[in-house]
């Protein structure tokens, strides 16, 4: 049976935490929020005050509101203040050693009944649990950033998770407006370990030539439908923390795919750390160029090229002889990409460029297929994690929608393009990598040989 949950202790008030403490408070429970020092803590109260004060000046939250989430929360840097809680969740820094040290000590503090969530990223849930002596009620609460906005948490069981714990969790997750997607103990568990392929892939694209930043992620955006491209959501939640996940999933898969690359790392080391400090794989110090955005009709946009072939299903064709695929969204072209060649004349390929743009299309001229290049080992893990069980399609989908809000999960991504397509797209770019990961997953072959339309859901 679920514990019924009426005070919840949030211990580590940085970003994420802070942000947690906002959303449970706005769901009427009564929160104590705890820190490491008198400091710390009214950097964490400051925290939450910006993020609600912002919601007032936009009119989301009535000053009343504000001041009766604010009153729920206690804001303290005595962890003692935590006795009597029904529910800790952690979101100090992701150090295993501090979150051991802080579960076993909570042991001392709680009731032996009271429920411990780590909001750890990539850690090993079931490692941090072990260092209590009631490990039954630990499991993880993973949250997305921004937290407030974010639909999501994955709740991760271990091992020696009770079945009450996961429950209790499920039923607190209802009540803070998210969904819960369950899954077990592995690192980077659904979410992350699908989204840090996709940021190795942008980051290959960027090591190797193929594309710089600002053209992956406005490939991510306006062809994907992204809400942000990989390198402004790695600024967006710190480097440090992405360069320490994609440490952990390496660790976990000794897979070289999932190394944390030399451009994040270099970056890390030099300190920047993204949107917070003002720098990272952007500058954010002056105003933000705004990318292209517009759109046209197909026939528009095919009377503005030199002589221009049929388009196929994929959008492909070519104009003068060069090829170009085009996105289109409710009947018409939000996104273009031009095969420029690396080496050779590429004269025919930059005119061809010249007239999208001159649309106000957004375009990206490149040797290979940004958005191909940056979802199809996507699409294959999500496919790998599906037929291992780990994950359903459905959570998976759920998963990508509601953690990192994109508008489709990477099966019904794969089910749009055809499996046939994805497994021959797949293949075409193993020749080109010789990477094992590109290597079509059995259930993607299989799905495609059968001529489904769907994954089984
Ligand atoms: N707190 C509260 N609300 C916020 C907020 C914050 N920090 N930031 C944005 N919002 C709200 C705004 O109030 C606005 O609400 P409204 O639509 O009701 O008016 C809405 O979110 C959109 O905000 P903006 O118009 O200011 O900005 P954008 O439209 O550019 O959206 C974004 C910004 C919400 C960050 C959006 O781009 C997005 O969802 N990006 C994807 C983020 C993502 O993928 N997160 C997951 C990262 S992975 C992770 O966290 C796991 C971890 O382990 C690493």
């Amino acid at each position: 049976m679920a514990r019924e949950i009426k005070r919840v202790g949030v211990v580590g008030l940085g970003m994420m935490g802070a942000g947690i403490t906002e959303v449970v408070a706005r769901a009427d429970y009564d929160v104590v929020g705890v820190e490491i020092d008198e400091g710390a803590v009214a950097v964490g109260r400051g925290n939450v005050e910006t993020s609600t004060g912002k919601a007032v000046a936009r009119g989301k939250l009535s000053e009343a509101d504000r001041d009766a989430i604010m009153g729920r929360i206690t804001f303290t840097p005595r962890r003692s203040d935590l006795r009597g809680v029904d529910l800790v969740i952690e979101a100090i820094p992701e150090r295993l050693a501090w979150k051991q040290e802080l579960i076993a000590d909570l042991d001392t503090i709680l009731d032996a009944d009271a429920i411990i969530a780590t909001n750890t990223s990539s850690l090993s849930v079931t490692t941090i649990a072990a260092a209590s002596e009631h490990s039954e009620r630990v499991a993880g609460l993973h949250f997305f950033n921004p937290a407030p906005v974010q639909k999501l948490v994955e709740v991760i069981r271990t091992e020696l998770t009770a079945d009450e714990t996961v429950e209790t969790l499920g039923g607190v997750a209802a009540r803070l407006g998210k969904t819960a997607v369950s899954c077990s103990d592995r690192a980077g568990f659904v979410t992350n370990a699908l989204l840090f392929a996709l940021f190795n892939a942008a980051f290959d694209l960027a090591e190797q030539g193929l594309a710089g930043y600002r053209d992956v992620d406005l490939a991510a955006t306006a062809g994907l439908g992204f809400p942000m491209g990989p390198f402004t959501l790695c600024d967006l939640v710190g480097l440090e923390p992405t360069e320490f996940i994609a440490h952990t999933l390496f660790d976990e898969t000794r897979d070289t795919m999932d190394a944390p690359r030399g451009t994040l790392r270099r970056l890390v080391a030099a300190g920047r750390y993204g949107r917070k400090t003002g720098q990272g794989f952007y500058d954010y110090s002056g105003d933000q160029p705004t990318p292209p955005s517009g759109t046209a009709p197909l026939t528009e946009v095919l009377d503005a090229l030199p002589n221009a072939t049929a388009v196929d299903a994929s959008g492909a064709f070519e104009a003068d002889g060069v090829p170009v695929r085009v996105i289109q969204r409710n009947g018409d072209v939000v996104y273009a990409e031009v095969t420029q060649p690396l080496a050779g004349d590429s004269a025919g390929a930059d005119e061809v460029a010249e007239a999208l743009r001159g649309l106000g299309l957004p375009v990206v001229a490149a040797p290979v297929s940004v958005i191909d290049d940056l979802t199809l080992g996507y699409l294959n893990d999500a496919a790998t994690m599906v037929q291992s069980g780990y994950a359903t399609a459905n959570d998976v989908d759920v998963a990508m929608r509601l953690g990192c809000a994109m508008p489709a999960g990477p099966c019904e991504i794969a089910e749009s393009r055809g499996f046939e397509a994805v497994v021959a797209k797949l293949d075409d770019l193993h020749r080109r990598t010789g990477q094992p990961r590109h290597v079509p997953v059995l259930l993607l072959r299989d799905l495609a040989a059968a001529g489904a339309t769907a994954f089984p859901r």
